[in-house]
C-alpha cells in the first residue's frame, strides 16, 4: 500500500516536472489599498496576463499582517500589494515574506529602494503618502466650527463626536497616525492626546480611508486619513477640504511583499515586476488613487499632495515597523484608548 502511494506520488512529481515552466494558472492577491484601485489593478493585470486568474481580497494592512501570520504554516496568499509599510516590515522581520530583487528596483525612487534594503528585500515601496485629514466644509460652515489646522485643534470641545479615525489594530493608516504622534510628541504625551481626542471620536472604523468617505457623505464632520484619500473625495465632487497638520505629520511608504511559501511563486514575481512599472503606476490616478508613485518614471498625478508642501517628520520606519514596538504600541492603545471607547 505504502509503495503504491509512493509510486503514485513519484509519478505525479515527474508528470508535473515535465510540464513547461510557463506561468499560468492563478494568483492569490491581498490588496490593502482602496477597493477601486484594487479592482483596477486586478483587471489590468488579467488583461496583460490573460493566462493568470487573480483571486483578490481587499483587507486593511493590519488585518493582512494578522492573516499572513496566522497562515504561516500553510500560506493561502501569494502576494500582498499595497497598504502601509509598517506591517509589511513587521512581516519581513518575522520571516513571513520572501526575499526578491526585482529587475525593476533600479527604476525606483530612493525611499522605495531603502524600504527594500532595510528589510533584506522582503518588501519594497510602491507609493508614498502623507497623513492629515479631510473635513466636510458644509458641516463646518453650518455648525460654525473653526477650521482645524493643527493636531491640537482636533481637541476642541465643539468637535465632540464629530471625528472618525480607524482602529490602529486593523488599519495601517491609523497605526501611522499613532506612530506619528508618538514621534512628534513623545509616547506619554501622545497617549494623553489620544485619550483626550477619544472624546471627539464617534467611531473607530476598520479601514483607514472610511472616515473621510463618511465625512464626504456628511455622516461625520472630519476624518483623519492619508491626505490623498481626502483629495480623492474632493475629486469625486464632495465638499471635502484637506489639511496637513501644522505641528508636522507622518507618512506611509505603501509596500508590496511576496508571501513566503507562495504556491504560485512565478506568478507572484510576474505581478511584482509588473506593479513596479511606470505604466502601471501612472494609471493609479485613473482610480483616483493619488499617492506618489515609487517608479521614478511614473507620472505624478496633479492632485497628489506633494511632500515639498507638507511639514513632514523624519518618520522612523525601522523602529515603528519593528514587531516588538508595533505590538507594544497597539497593546497600549487597546488598554488606554480602545477600552475607553467601548
Ligand atoms: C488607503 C490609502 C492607501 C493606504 C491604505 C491603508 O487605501 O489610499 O495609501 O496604504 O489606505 O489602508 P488601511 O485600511 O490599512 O488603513
Amino acid at each position: 500500500m505504502k509503495t503504491t502511494t509512493l509510486s503514485l506520488m513519484l509519478f505525479a512529481g515527474t508528470a508535473l516536472a515535465a510540464l513547461p515552466a510557463q506561468a499560468a494558472g492563478e494568483l492569490n492577491l491581498i490588496c490593502s489599498a482602496d477597493v477601486v484601485i484594487c479592482e483596477q489593478m486586478k483587471g489590468d493585470f488579467e488583461k496583460a496576463h490573460s493566462d493568470i486568474k487573480v483571486n483578490m481580497v481587499r483587507l486593511s494592512s493590519g488585518e493582512t499582517y494578522a492573516k499572513v501570520r496566522a497562515e504561516a504554516r500553510n500560506p493561502k496568499t501569494d502576494i500582498w500589494w499595497a497598504g502601509t509599510g509598517d506591517p509589511h516590515l513587521q512581516a519581513a522581520s518575522e520571516n513571513l515574506t520572501l526575499e526578491y530583487k526585482s529587475p525593476k528596483l533600479d527604476e525606483l525612487n530612493d525611499w522605495a529602494k531603502k524600504q527594500a534594503e532595510s528589510a533584506g528585500y522582503k518588501t519594497v515601496g510602491v507609493y508614498a503618502g502623507a497623513l492629515g485629514w479631510g473635513y466636510n466644509t458644509e458641516i463646518f460652515k453650518s455648525k460654525g466650527f473653526k477650521e482645524p489646522l493643527c493636531w491640537a485643534d482636533l481637541l476642541a470641545p465643539e468637535l465632540k463626536g464629530e471625528i472618525q479615525i480607524a482602529n490602529p489594530n486593523s488599519s495601517g493608516t491609523a497605526y501611522t497616525a499613532l506612530a506619528s504622534l508618538v514621534q512628534i510628541m513623545g509616547e506619554d504625551p501622545a497617549f494623553d492626546y489620544l485619550k483626550k481626542l477619544n472624546d471627539n471620536i464617534s467611531q473607530y472604523t476598520k479601514s483607514g480611508s472610511a472616515p473621510v468617505k463618511a465625512a464626504a457623505r456628511g455622516e461625520t464632520a472630519l476624518g483623519i486619513v492619508f491626505v490623498h484619500d481626502a483629495v480623492a473625495q474632493t475629486a469625486e465632487g464632495f465638499p471635502v477640504k484637506s489639511i496637513t497638520p501644522c505641528e508636522g505629520t507622518g507618512y506611509e511608504i505603501g509596500s508590496m511583499s511576496i508571501i513566503k511559501g507562495a504556491r504560485n511563486l512565478d506568478n507572484a514575481k510576474i505581478w511584482y515586476d509588473w506593479a513596479l512599472t511606470a505604466e502601471v503606476q501612472s494609471r493609479m490616478k485613473d482610480a483616483k488613487s493619488f499617492q506618489l508613485p515609487s517608479n521614478k518614471n511614473a507620472e505624478i498625478p496633479k492632485e497628489a499632495p506633494r511632500f515639498e508642501d507638507i511639514k513632514l517628520i523624519d518618520y522612523d520606519f525601522a523602529t515603528y515597523g519593528e514587531p516588538a514596538k508595533r505590538k507594544a504600541l497597539l497593546e497600549r492603545w487597546d488598554r488606554e484608548v480602545g477600552a475607553a471607547a467601548n
